[in-house]
């Protein structure tokens, strides 16, 4: 039976793309997405989604506190029996409620190096904190924001001509290859977590 994945998002939806070209190209195998859910209303990758024929919902998030918003997401995500959550451009916290009903089976990609710059705008912080390399990173979600055990990193230079946006560009092809990478690898149950460390048999 195929893998059953859930995207949440809250924009643009470019690494949803890249997972569902991934999906429809044989890239991540046996899998589907079954669900797509941003909270809010106007995220481009809605649209996306549904011109690809992939159900998405809106669930607004505006004025419920964390952990009941979670449950209306939960829920979905069990109607259409999500095996793995991941987090696509999902500017939200999870709940330790979410957490632990999808234990080790939610995903997120952060555009830094982490525990380098977590939060907001990275590219930003990497230049302005004068760093020669960032990149982007694929890790196990937790409570806490942008933390969790690392599967995939990929590294990009910084150069000295950078701004903030040529900086994310040049990190978004990546994250568009290893979010694929990660997920095909987590689906064939071949990534082992010892602590903080993820250890992926090839
Ligand atoms: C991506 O760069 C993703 O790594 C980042 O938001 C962007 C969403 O773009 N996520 C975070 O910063 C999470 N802390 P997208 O909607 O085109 O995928």
């Amino acid at each position: 039976m195929k893998k059953r994945i859930g995207v949440l998002l809250s924009g643009r939806g470019s690494n949803f793309e890249a997972l569902a070209e991934s999906v429809a190209a044989g890239r991540i195998p046996n899998a589907e997405i079954a669900l797509v859910v941003s909270n809010r209303e106007n995220a481009p990758g809605i649209e996306k989604a549904r011109a690809r024929g992939i159900e998405a919902r809106v669930i607004p998030s505006k004025g419920l506190e964390r952990e009941v918003y979670d449950k209306l997401v939960v829920a979905a995500l069990r109607e259409k029996s999500v095996d793995l959550v991941c987090l696509a451009g999902y500017m939200r916290l999870l709940s330790p409620y979410f957490v632990k009903t999808f234990p080790n089976r939610i995903l997120n990609i952060h555009p830094s190096l982490l525990p380098a710059f977590p939060g907001l705008e990275p590219q930003r912080q990497a230049l302005e904190h004068g760093a020669k390399f960032s990149g982007c990173t694929v890790h196990f979600v937790d409570e806490n924001l942008d933390a969790g055990p690392i599967i995939l990193q990929a590294v990009v230079p910084i150069e000295d001509r950078d701004t903030p946006e040529t900086l994310a560009e040049r990190i978004l092809r990546e994250e568009h290859r290893i979010y694929s990478e990660a997920v095909k690898l987590v689906l064939e149950g071949r990534c082992r977590i010892e602590g903080r460390r993820v250890l992926v048999a090839r």
